[in-house]
Parts: structure tokens; sequence; C-alpha cells
């Protein structure tokens, strides 16, 4: 199977590199295009094929990503529309509707929202169906995001509020954990053993989270003795509503994710 990467930027480079790293596909399974030289140089250094020619990359290819920033979507199917016959596009483009997709070309379509986490395989993602897409075609798209992390399949009127919450997620945990760091350093540590203690700390609460029994409140009450540390910062937390200033972004990002659709 060939598989080709419209759009090598942050998400395409870094779904290229989890496939290889997870030996999902091997260098000469993939092809990967993009409209800037020095993008396609630095791709062609992990071995696979890279061009700034789209519609080689769809003639050559049985499954096309197309990873461009929203708006160019629909320069970008007009460009390959009399080759999409018989190929299964992914989509991973914030927003744009698979019937939006159906009705630009006459592949079959997948609407999928990852995010950058692909490339240490630690990646959350879901998917929708378009109306054309098969069985076989969920059976490949859930071999090779299940390689990177872990899938869903969910409604497609849902893409938002996962755009919003897994595919924005990681800025969002980079700043809690920036935070966390500078809260450190302010506090005398050396800055790099700040950053380790706080990313290590982060990667450790969400293992114990995805491996334990325990509910998410029952974990926070086991860390938060009474009358200890912990507490005293659980107050902070609470009085400063950070639940809330969280939940709001995840829903400013859902929003933008609606605003976009097409
Ligand atoms: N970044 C994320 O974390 C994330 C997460 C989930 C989903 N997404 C989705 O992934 C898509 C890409 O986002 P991104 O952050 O990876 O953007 P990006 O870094 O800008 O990557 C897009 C790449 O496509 C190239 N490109 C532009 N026009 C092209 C064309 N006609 N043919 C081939 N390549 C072309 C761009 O080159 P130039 O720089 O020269 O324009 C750029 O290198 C978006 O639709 C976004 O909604 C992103």
């Amino acid at each position: 199977m060939k598989v080709g990467v419209i759009g090598g930027g942050n998400l395409g480079s870094s779904l290229i590199r989890g496939f290889l790293k997870s030996g999902a596909l091997s260098p000469n399974e993939i092809i990967v295009s993009d409209s800037d030289e020095m993008k396609i140089n630095k791709l062609a250094k992990l071995s696979v094929a890279a061009t700034n020619d789209n519609r080689k990359l769809v003639r050559e290819s049985d499954v096309v990503f197309i990873a461009v920033k929203p708006d160019l979507v629909e320069p970008v199917l007009k460009e390959v529309e009399d080759l999409s016959e018989g190929k299964l596009f992914i989509s991973v483009a914030a927003g744009v509707s698979t019937k939006f997709i159906e009705e630009r070309t006459r592949g079959r379509v997948i609407r999928a929202m990852p995010n950058i986490c692909g490339s240490v395989l630690q990646m959350a993602s879901a998917y929708s169906m378009g109306s054309r897409a098969t069985a076989e075609d969920e059976r490949i798209l859930k071999e090779l995001f299940g390689k990177l992390g872990t899938t869903f399949h969910v409604e497609e009127r849902l893409m938002g509020a996962v755009t919003g919450l897994s595919g924005s997620g990681p800025a969002f945990f980079f700043y809690l954990i920036k935070a966390v760091q500078d809260a450190g350093v302010e506090l005398g540590l050396p800055k790099d053993v700040s950053f380790k203690l706080a990313a290590q700390t982060a990667r450790g609460a969400s293992e114990i989270l995805l491996t334990s029994e325990e509910k998410i409140d029952e974990l926070i009450s086991r860390v938060c003795t009474p009358r200890g540390t912990t507490i005293e910062g659980m107050k902070i937390l609470e009085e400063k509503k950070v639940a809330d200033a969280i939940r709001e972004a995840v829903r400013a990002a859902a929003r933008r994710a609606e605003e976009l659709s097409r």
C-alpha cells in the first residue's frame, strides 16, 4: 500500500515520523508533497519520496492524507480531482466536512482529527466516515492510526469537539507544563531540572490515569493528603477557577473549528 501526504508541515510530518517510527509503513511506502522547497528537502532526509507535485503523489498513492490548511483543501482537490477515482482520501483539515470533499473528488473520504503526538506514538485521534468510505477503508485508518496511539470513531457533528480537545490539546498541555516549570524556576530550581520534573510529572500522571482502575477524583484525593502540601495548591486552583478557564479554552477551540466548517 502506498500512502501519500499532501502537506508536510507540522501535522503531516508528525504523521510521517509516526508511521516510520512505529513500523506501520516503510520509507518506500510513503510519498509527501509540499509547496515549500525547504520542507521537501527536510522530509527527503527521512528517506521518503518528497515532491512538490501533488498530481504525481495522487497518481502513485492508494491512500492520500490531506494535511494542508483548511482553506487550501479546495484548491488542492481541484488540482487532483481527475486522478481521484479509486483513492481513499483521509483529510485532517479542521472544519472541512466529508461532504465538502466528496463533492470535489471521485474518491472515498474519511475525516480524521489527529494531533502532533503521532510523532512519538502517543497520538489521540478520532475519525468520521464519509458516505462512500468502506469497512476496508476504516480498517486501514484504524491500523495506521492505531500504531500511532488511540483512535475513536465519532459522529461527524462531534469533530469540532475533538478538534478543541485533542487536536488543539497538546498546546494546552504544553502551556500548563510551562507554567509548572516557570513556578519551579521562580522557587530556585535550574530551568532544565524544573522542565524535566514538570514534563515527567505530566507523563506519569497521564500514565497512571490511563492504566489505573481508580477515577480521577480518587487519584486527586490520593495526592491531596489532609493538612498536607498539595491541598494548599488545589485550593488556589479552585479559587482561581482554573478548571473553568480550561473548559472555556477547549470550547473556544471547538467553536473556531465550527467557524471554519465547510
Ligand atoms: N498542527 C496541528 O497540531 C494540527 C492538529 C490537527 C489537525 N491539523 C490540521 O492539519 C492541517 C495542516 O496543519 P499544520 O499545522 O500541519 O499546517 P502547516 O504546518 O502550515 O503545514 C501545511 C503544509 O502544507 C504546505 N502547502 C501549502 N499549500 C500546499 C499545496 N497546494 N500542496 C502541497 N502542500 C502545500 C504548506 O507549505 P507553506 O508553508 O509553504 O504554505 C505547509 O508546509 C490543517 O488543516 C489543520 O487543521 C493540524
